[in-house]
């Protein structure tokens, strides 16, 4: 991924950033993820590339969603494939809450794992204790080997889970063993690069998550020289086992098999993004602790945004002022969809 085709996707997640802001605390995700899709989409289709999602929020009938197969850019050039979430945190968008971004990963023709969007569990930690993860082993073990490796007892270790009933369980026995849990509300994909960052606070990520958000993740991971593994889960066994679910569950089955991708068996960091040919990049939405929020004073809107190579390894933070006034005629078209 060459370094000016990075950059055009810092500007396709500062659009869908700009475009969620008017949705802040107003109560509807939907709304808000809407406005981030279709920044998103405008502004990839301005890219010289030949781009195709290849992991998103929704399958070819699930309008407005960026879904997976969905060809962008002019058509020409590098061939890319792109995973997409253009809010990671709709509900926190929703409610005003902190930590929400717009984000994606970009990499080549075959880089990234192709899957439906499911659950994945998800284990992440940072390049310290690389190799010492397997989701095959008890969380207890994975954490007393990652604790050894970092030499640091279980009582300095902090995990960072999603806040969700179905972690209930495994919130309590992690806490038991004396770690410390910092549970949050959503944005698993912000928490993982957390882990990962040089100066991160926390050792580990785990828990169930969607899947496209672990592929972004596993981009990021892969490019900041850490490690994860991670598991497709049908949805019958993270929600309830109602009909329902398992409908649902049988045609995540039948997709997965279609695309290629066992489900209930562990993947490796390689197995969801295969080479450093990859950039992950972030805006935030929301002030959080990865990124500040969006800024609007007068006639400017004020993003940060992480942006990370995997060839090169550099983290970039890129802060900038955008003109709301239709100076950047892309800008201005994306965000007034
Ligand atoms: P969205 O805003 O895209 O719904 O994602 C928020 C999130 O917390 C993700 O970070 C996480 O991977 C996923 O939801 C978990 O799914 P669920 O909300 O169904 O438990």
């Amino acid at each position: 991924m060459n370094r000016s085709l990075s950059i055009e996707f810092s500007r396709v997640t500062e659009a869908a950033a700009i475009s969620a802001h008017s949705w802040i605390g107003r109560g509807d995700k939907n709304a808000a993820d809407e406005a981030a899709v279709k920044a998103m989409r405008y502004m990839l289709n301005r890219i010289h590339m030949d781009g195709e999602i290849v992991i998103g929020e929704g399958e070819i009938d699930d309008a407005p969603m960026l879904y997976i197969g969905e060809k962008v850019g002019s058509g020409m050039g590098e061939q890319v494939s792109i995973a997409v979430d253009p809010i990671d945190g709709t509900r926190m968008t929703a409610m005003g809450q902190s930590g929400a971004l717009a984000v994606l990963a970009a990499g080549g023709k075959n880089t990234f794992l192709k899957a439906p969007d499911m659950y994945m569990e998800k284990l992440v930690v940072s390049a310290e204790a690389k190799g010492m993860i397997d989701l095959n082993l008890p969380i207890e073990q994975n954490l007393r080997r990652v604790a050894s490796r970092k030499g640091k007892l279980m009582s300095e270790l902090v995990v960072m889970v999603l806040a969700k009933p179905r972690h209930n369980e495994i919130i309590k026995q992690i806490q038991s063993l004396g770690a410390k849990v910092l549970a949050i509300p959503d944005g698993d994909v912000a928490a993982s690069v957390q882990v990962c960052l040089p100066d991160a606070e926390a050792d580990v990520l785990y828990g169930i998550g969607g899947a496209p958000e672990g592929v972004i993740t596993a981009a990021a991971v892969r490019a900041l020289g850490g490690d994860m593994q991670a598991r497709l889960l049908p949805r019958n066994e993270v929600k309830d086992d109602t009909p329902e679910n398992q409908q649902i569950a049988q045609e995540e089955m039948r997709r997965c098999q279609e695309m290629g991708v066992a489900v209930n068996q562990v993947l490796s960091l390689n197995e969801l993004a295969h080479d450093d040919n990859l950039v992950f990049v972030a805006t935030g939405i929301t002030n959080g602790d990865l990124l500040k929020g969006i800024q609007i004073k007068g006639n400017f809107a004020t993003t940060e945004t992480l942006m990370i190579r995997g060839q090169s390894h550099t983290i970039r933070r890129i802060q900038s002022m955008h003109y709301l006034d239709g100076k950047d005629p892309d800008l201005y078209k994306s965000i007034a969809l």
